[in-house]
This record gives C-alpha cells, structure tokens and sequence, in this order.
C-alpha cells in the first residue's frame, strides 16, 4: 500500500476515534445531532478525507474507498447508540420525577343518559317491532304541516272545531301550513307511497295551542300505528293493543274500549286501563273514575283510505294514537309533564335505561 493510501486509512481511523471520543462526552440530543454534521455532514471531516481517494493510485481505491465507507457506517451506529442512551435516561429522569399513587380515586367523568321521553318511546316502538311493525322514520313525516294532511286527508270537515286557531298552531308562511297537532298525519304520509300490507308506527312531535298546566303542554309527543291489509278486523285491533297494554305495563291489565268518535276512524274507541295507582278504587290521578284513557283508535274510515288511492273493496285497516307522555307518567309516577322540558338533572338522572 502506498504512503498516501496508508495516510488517508490513519486519517480515518483517528477520525472514527475521535468521534467515538466527543460521542461520548455529547449529554444533549441537540450535541450528538451536531457532532452528526461535523462528522458525517455534506461539508463534513469524512467528506473531506473522501476526497483524498481520488489523489491515490487508481488499483488502491476500492480498497480505502471501502475502508471510509465502513468507518462512516461505524460513526453512524455509535451516533444512533448515543441518541437511544441519551433518550432512555430521559426517559428514566422523567419518571423517577413522577410519583404516582395508584390508591388516589379516579377523577369522576359525569355520563349522560337518554332522557326518560325517549326510553319510552323506544319501549313503546320495540313492543310493536316485536309485533311486526316497523318504524318509519321521523323525517317522513313532517312537524311543519299542510291542513291538508293534518286535517283533510284524514277526513276532518273544513268547519271542524280542531282546526281552529285556539287549537292549531298555524303559521304565517302561508294560511295551509301548520304545526301538526297529531301525528295522524304519518297515516297519509306513509299510504301515499307504500302499498298494503302495511304495519307501521311513528312517534314525532306534536304541537297544540293550550293553556300549559301539569298534564297538557303546547309540545308534546305522539305515537301513531297503522296496519292495513286484506280482511283486518276490529278484533285484530284489540288483539294487538291488549297485547300491547300487557307487555308496556309489565302485567295483565284490565283494559275497556269505549265507543268514541275520530273523523278518520269508523268505528272508533278510546282505550283505557285500570289506573295503575289505585287499581280502580279511585284516586286522584284517574279523577276518581278508576280507569285511565290511555289511547284512541279505530278501523280507517274508507274516505281516508279512497283518498290515498286504495281500493276499500279489497283493503280494510285500523289505526291507533297515544300520547307518550302521558304513558310516560303512568310509568314512572310523575305527577306533573312539565318534569320532562325543565331538564332538572336531579330528575332526569332517575331513569336509567337498560344498557
Ligand atoms: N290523532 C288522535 C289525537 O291526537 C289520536 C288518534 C285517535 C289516532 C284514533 C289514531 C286513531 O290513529 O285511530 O287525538
């Protein structure tokens, strides 16, 4: 090997040395990244004494070119192992810093819970679910409203009282558009583009003008059900409602249908169950009488059937409505509705659901 190869190795050698030398003395990140460019950098002493390969006899190249390949390959490895002890101490300052006393309490993370309105209503939609119904969804049916499909599709003369301003919200975009003050108007919705058999129920909002007082408020929530089919009865009606009354209040309930009167419903009832409270002895929540009105419904009027397009020699349906507060109150023993709007977190932590 010729003097100057010789050289150049030496150069290299003392260069690996020292590096390894200041390597060890760096105590910060920022030092060894330094240490990185003064050794190994574009501009750097390596890159320098490469330079000299070029001087040196053409067959001895490869050989020291080699050489400072390996020596810049060893300054790497002890820069990477001075960066990983470095890290590590830090590491190992930080949490011998830290104290922690796993007997302390954890901190409490406050878990919000559905309120009781809407562990109803699922309740209400799982019982018809199990019977076959399905859901519609809320955005088919609208809160903001025509009369006509609040009032006229389902039947209701143009001069009846309910349309009046003292009972309907009306708005002013334009004199037909209204808040709906039942959700009856799912009825209409749902018929005019599905075909029987049909078995649906839809909760919503509704919005009626009265006087705010501890059982009536101007919003409240309904829920409507609708079968229609070929040959469906009254007798089906109270089949699935007594069923219903059975599985929502957790037991036989003695349950009366009373004759009443809807416009979209002929017949119609009103269903009422044994008050919870007193078991028919009388009390004050049942006004005395022992039953308390928990529903309305009846078979489809044909009119509101025709409407839609149907043919009534063919399809026969029944519908129902109820209120969910009120079966809400029923439920849980709460006295006044207007519990449910004050969001009183002392009131509203009382139900939990069943997750
Ligand atoms: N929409 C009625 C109301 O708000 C309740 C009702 C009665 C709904 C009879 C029905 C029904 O579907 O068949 O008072």
């Amino acid at each position: 090997m010729s003097p100057v190869s010789h050289d150049l190795k030496e150069q290299l050698s003392s260069l690996q040395h020292e590096a390894e030398e200041a390597l060890a003395k760096a105590l910060s990140l920022k030092e060894v990244e330094d240490l990185r460019i003064d050794f190994l950098g574009r501009k750097g002493r390596l890159t320098t004494i490469k330079r000299g390969v070029k001087d040196i006899a053409e067959s001895e190249r490869p050989l020291v070119g080699a050489f400072a390949n390996e020596v810049s390959d060893a300054i790497e490895a002890l820069i990477q192992k001075r960066l990983s002890s470095l890290k590590h101490e830090a590491l190992e300052a930080q949490i011998s810093q830290e104290t922690l006393d796993v007997t302390m309490p954890g901190t409490f993370l406050p878990m919000g819970q559905l309120h009781p309105l809407t562990l109803v209503t699922e309740e209400i939609v799982n019982i018809f679910q199990g019977m076959g119904f399905s859901a519609i969804d809320d955005n088919v049916c609208p809160e903001v409203e025509t009369e006509y499909y609040n009032f006229e599709a389902l039947n209701f003369p143009p001069d009846h009282p309910a349309r009046d301003m003292q009972d309907t919200f009306y708005t002013n975009v334009a004199s037909n558009v209204l808040l709906r003050s039942q959700t009856s108007n799912a009825q209409i919705r749902y018929m005019e583009c599905h075909q029987p058999p049909l078995r649906v129920v839809a909760p919503g909002r509704v919005y009626r003008n009265e006087e705010v007082s501890s059982r009536k408020g101007v919003m409240f929530h309904q829920i409507e059900g609708l079968l229609v089919d070929e040959k469906t009865t009254f007798s089906d009606l109270k089949g699935i409602l007594h069923e219903f009354v059975r599985l929502f209040f957790g037991k036989e309930r003695p349950t009366r249908f009373r004759n009443s009167f809807f416009p979209f419903t002929e017949p119609s009832a009103e269903v009422d169950v044994q008050c919870i409270l007193c078991n028919g002895a009388g009390c004050r929540t049942c006004g005395h009488h022992g039953w308390l009105e928990i529903l309305g419904a009846g078979m489809v009027d044909p009119n509101v059937l025709k409407g839609v397009g149907l043919d009534t020699d063919r399809y026969t349906g029944f519908a129902f409505g109820m209120g969910i507060e009120r079966l809400a109150m029923l439920q849980y023993s709460i006295r006044d509705l207007r519990m449910f709007y004050t969001n009183d977190a002392r009131f509203l932590r009382q139900f939990r659901g069943t997750d």
